[in-house]
């Protein structure tokens, strides 16, 4: 028998947590557009609104928590609305989410982003409290679509899923499972086709990068990836995120060096500056190790530039400990430091230790390190004042809609006077002044250009 199937519902995505979930809204977009979804224009609007989650830290829960509870009215209002978190959180808190808030409809972890559009048709069909966090999922498939609203000349690849490091503080090995490799020819196949798109610019995604391949045959690592998607000559930039130290090589670094078209940047987390603080947190690096591979990265690419993130107020860190971080961080001289107090996550080693740094400790350290994160910021991007930079245009600037906005291939945000058609482009920016966060200059050409405007839907909350 036969079934006619009219889907014009709307959907909409609320993005919680790192790029990984970025990547993650777009494919569950993607795959729910391949069934006949539409993306709503808002969530004001939306039939479906779906919250992409993270539970990195008990922040990141407790937003998603208070827009949930903002939800409940409007599904008494609108029972015909349907309502699913996803990923990280969902994998996590499972059913509890429909005892603490009944209005949810649907719970999909973070293996199962594929069966979306089942879950949906089967809540339609007068489904009720919908659980899916297993296995089941295909978790390299890949829609032919992209969603609308996506910048069409930059793009997430996820490459690697999953993550079999035993950071001691970490919910991620727990929530997003075994580490699983794609195949090159799958994500080279994928670039291909964002190229032939305009898209100009890739980042590779993984939550340990470094260990792509591991549980691929025939001896393949990052190097070989790096290589196989810079062959594919019409995307001017590749990036890759995130590097661990303890699994990053020389013989990476040195595929990067040999690689024009990877940007010369990397986001390597050091944590912290304390080998004892690091042994407990189960980094697998020392200090040591770790400032031998940024030599080691600055000496192949003098003009590389290194984020890193720290955690502070980690079980046991003392006056000294955190003395070391700051040390490390004046070493290095980052270009970016992400910075966070620590958060017990149930269920990590980490829970059992006593998390025993005064929450006004950890904020006089968080606030030390930022300041000195700022003053290093703002000294070394003066550096760039003078030189002319190349800028890919992401759109008008958030603060001054007259003025364009991009990064350069080191990942500095550049801000400077341009046609609102530049949007996409390649370009080239003389830096005339610079703040700790941003390069102000002046548009001096064009390298590529890239014909584009779509509106933006997916919105996303950044860490
Ligand atoms: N508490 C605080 N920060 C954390 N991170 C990961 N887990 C925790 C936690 N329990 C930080 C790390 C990581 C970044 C994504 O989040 O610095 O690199
Ligand atoms: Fe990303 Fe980790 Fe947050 Fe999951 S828990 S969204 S992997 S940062």
């Amino acid at each position: 028998m036969y079934r006619l199937r009219v889907k014009t519902k709307s959907v909409h995505i609320n993005t919680f947590g790192c790029q990984m979930n970025k990547a993650d809204s777009e494919l569950s977009l993607g795959v729910l557009m391949e069934r006949g979804y539409r993306v709503a224009p808002d969530e004001a609007s939306a039939d479906v609104i779906l919250f992409n989650t993270c539970s990195v830290r008990q922040r990141a829960e407790d937003k998603v928590y208070s827009r949930l509870a903002q939800l409940r009215q409007r599904k008494e209002e609108n029972p015909g609305l349907l309502i699913g978190v996803l990923g990280c959180m969902a994998q996590k808190e499972a059913g509890a989410f429909f005892k603490r808030f009944p209005h949810v409809d649907m719970v999909c972890g973070t293996r199962m982003f594929d069966k979306l559009p089942d879950l949906l048709e089967k809540l339609e069909g007068n489904g009720k409290h919908l659980l899916a966090t297993g296995e089941a999922g295909n978790i390299t498939y890949y829609p032919k679509h992209r969603p609308p609203g996506r910048h069409t000349y930059q793009a997430f690849v996820t490459v690697i899923r999953g993550c079999d490091n035993k950071c001691s503080y970490c919910i991620v090995p727990s929530v997003r499972g075994h580490e699983i490799s794609r195949s090159v020819d799958e994500i080279v196949a994928e670039v291909e086709a964002l190229a032939q798109n305009g898209v100009k610019e890739v980042t590779l995604l993984g939550q340990n990068i470094n260990t792509y391949g591991n549980d691929l045959a025939g001896g393949v690592t990052l190097g070989t990836l790096l290589q196989a998607v810079h062959d594919v000559t019409d995307i001017a930039r590749i990036r890759f995120v995130t590097s661990h130290p303890k699994d990053m090589t020389p013989k990476t670094l040195e595929a990067m060096a040999a690689l024009p078209r990877l940007c010369r940047h990397l986001h390597m987390p050091a944590q912290s500056g304390s080998d004892s603080v690091l042994e407990r947190m189960g980094r697998g690096h020392t200090v040591e190790y770790y400032v031998k591979l940024i030599e080691e990265a600055r000496r192949l690419m003098p003009d590389i530039t290194i984020a890193s993130d720290f955690i502070v107020g980690f079980p046991g860190e003392t006056d000294r400990d955190f003395e070391e971080t700051v040390r490390l961080m004046k070493a290095v001289r980052f270009q970016n430091s992400f910075i966070f107090k620590y958060s017990p996550r149930p269920g990590t080693p980490a829970a059992a230790l006593a998390d025993d740094v005064p929450l006004e400790v950890k904020k006089q350290r968080n606030q030390k390190l930022l300041k000195l994160q700022s003053e290093i910021s703002l000294e070394e991007n003066r550096k760039q004042v003078g030189k002319t930079v190349e800028v890919l245009v992401e759109g008008p600037s958030k603060n001054d809609q007259r003025r364009l906005v991009g990064r350069t291939p080191q990942n500095h945000i550049a801000v400077f006077e341009g046609r609102p058609d530049l949007h996409g482009s390649l370009t080239s920016v003389e830096v005339y002044d610079s703040t700790s966060l941003t390069l102000f200059g002046r548009f001096s050409g064009v390298l590529a250009s890239s014909p584009e405007n779509p509106p933006v839907v997916a919105t996303t909350e950044d860490r």
